[in-house]
């Protein structure tokens, strides 16, 4: 059996996929969640597809008490993948503080246990939401980090400086930041994918809720924009193909293939895609009809975004391999299992 990860915030979307990606991969997984976002449920969705029942410890990484205990119980843990946050755009408008004290204290504390549990890295849950509206498109890791839209990318921002300024304080930690830009889809086997909470913010959540009846229409935030077809851009990237680029990272610490103690690496397609585009690419693969209108634009929003993943697929070695098709197929998919089971 290979070294034992701890996975922060692993019982939510992109971290379940991840804990079964390091699981298939022969990674030992400790699970530290508050079930904020997130049910218990998760573990039993894990288990049932890997085989394998992750630990689990239901913790806020606020408590550094309570973290120190899981360093010490576990002992050793080699490395750490953290996506323990709040996201949602539109509420860290709302409460600042909460994003503020939650996104930035619980990295604080995780990076002052390491050294002394002698975790050796971190590989950190960061967002294209960093770059802001990209003078240049497609973007690259060096473009220049822009004045934040929102106090969220603003923790994603200053959670990317504290790592900087750990390690140049003389922390031996190494770090890989990863910033993803739009994680969309659902686990093939349709066991676990995206539960938001309420009503969902993003778009492929309240397009599926849509296509299901849950939500009458679909509503296009603007068609007025510099583009195309004049509605958004972004690059939609498989939320199994994003879980792989983690276990890629991890790999990369522990067998000391760093070319840097602190690495960034874009993990998107490289395929920007609008919204209109995404509607039509979900009824031609879905065969579903969607209810949609347009309406204004939604405050907030930039305009058009997608990667520039050369540096990760020439120097992390990941390459996002899922067609759009198959992505919004899994999410169907999973929507109709929910409904199956009764769940939504
Ligand atoms: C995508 C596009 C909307 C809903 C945010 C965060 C990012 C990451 C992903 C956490 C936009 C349009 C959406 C709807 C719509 N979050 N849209 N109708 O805003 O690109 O990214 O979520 O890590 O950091 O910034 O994602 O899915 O909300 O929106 O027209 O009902 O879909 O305007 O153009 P976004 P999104």
């Amino acid at each position: 059996m290979k070294e034992r990860i701890l996975v922060t915030g692993g019982t939510g979307f992109i971290g379940s996929h991840t804990v079964v990606e390091l699981q298939n991969s022969g990674y030992e997984v400790v699970i530290v969640d508050n079930l904020s976002n997130s049910s218990a449920d998760v573990v039993d969705g894990i288990e049932k597809i890997t085989g394998i029942r992750p630990d689990f410890e239901q913790l806020d990484c606020l408590d550094f008490e309570g973290l120190e205990k899981v360093f010490a119980k576990y002992g050793n843990i080699k490395s750490i993948i953290h996506f323990a946050a709040s996201k949602a755009v539109g509420e860290s408008v709302q409460k600042p503080l909460m994003y503020y004290r939650n996104n930035l204290v619980s990295l604080i504390n995780l990076l002052e246990l390491m050294p002394k549990y002698n975790v050796k890295g971190i590989v950190f849950s960061s967002s294209c939401t960093v770059y802001g509206q990209p003078d240049v498109l497609p973007v690259t890791e060096d473009a220049p980090i822009k004045k934040a839209e929102s106090p969220y990318g603003n923790t994603k921002q200053i959670n990317e400086e504290i790592i900087y300024d750990t390690v140049k304080s003389g922390s031996p930690i190494q770090a890989i930041l990863l910033r993803y830009f739009n994680p969309i889809g659902a686990h093939p086997t349709a066991i676990i994918g995206e539960m938001p909470n309420g009503v969902p913010q993003n778009l492929i959540p309240f397009l599926t809720q849509t296509a299901i009846g849950i939500r009458e229409k679909l509503s296009v935030f603007g068609d007025d924009y510099n583009t195309p077809d004049g509605s958004c851009i972004r690059d939609y990237i498989n939320v199994v193909d994003l879980a792989k680029a983690h276990v890629v990272a991890i790999d990369r610490i522990l067998q000391d293939k760093q070319n840097e103690q602190v690495e960034v690496f874009n993990i998107g397609t490289g395929r920007g895609l609008s919204v209109l585009e995404l509607i039509q690419a979900f009824e031609e693969s879905t065969g579903v009809k969607l209810n949609y209108q347009i309406v204004g634009r939604r405050a907030g929003d930039i305009e058009q975004v997608w990667a520039n993943p050369d540096k990760a697929n020439n120097v992390l070695g990941w390459k996002a391999e899922t067609s759009i098709e198959d992505t919004l197929r899994s999410a169907w998919r999973w929507q109709q299992k929910l409904r199956e089971d009764g769940i939504q």
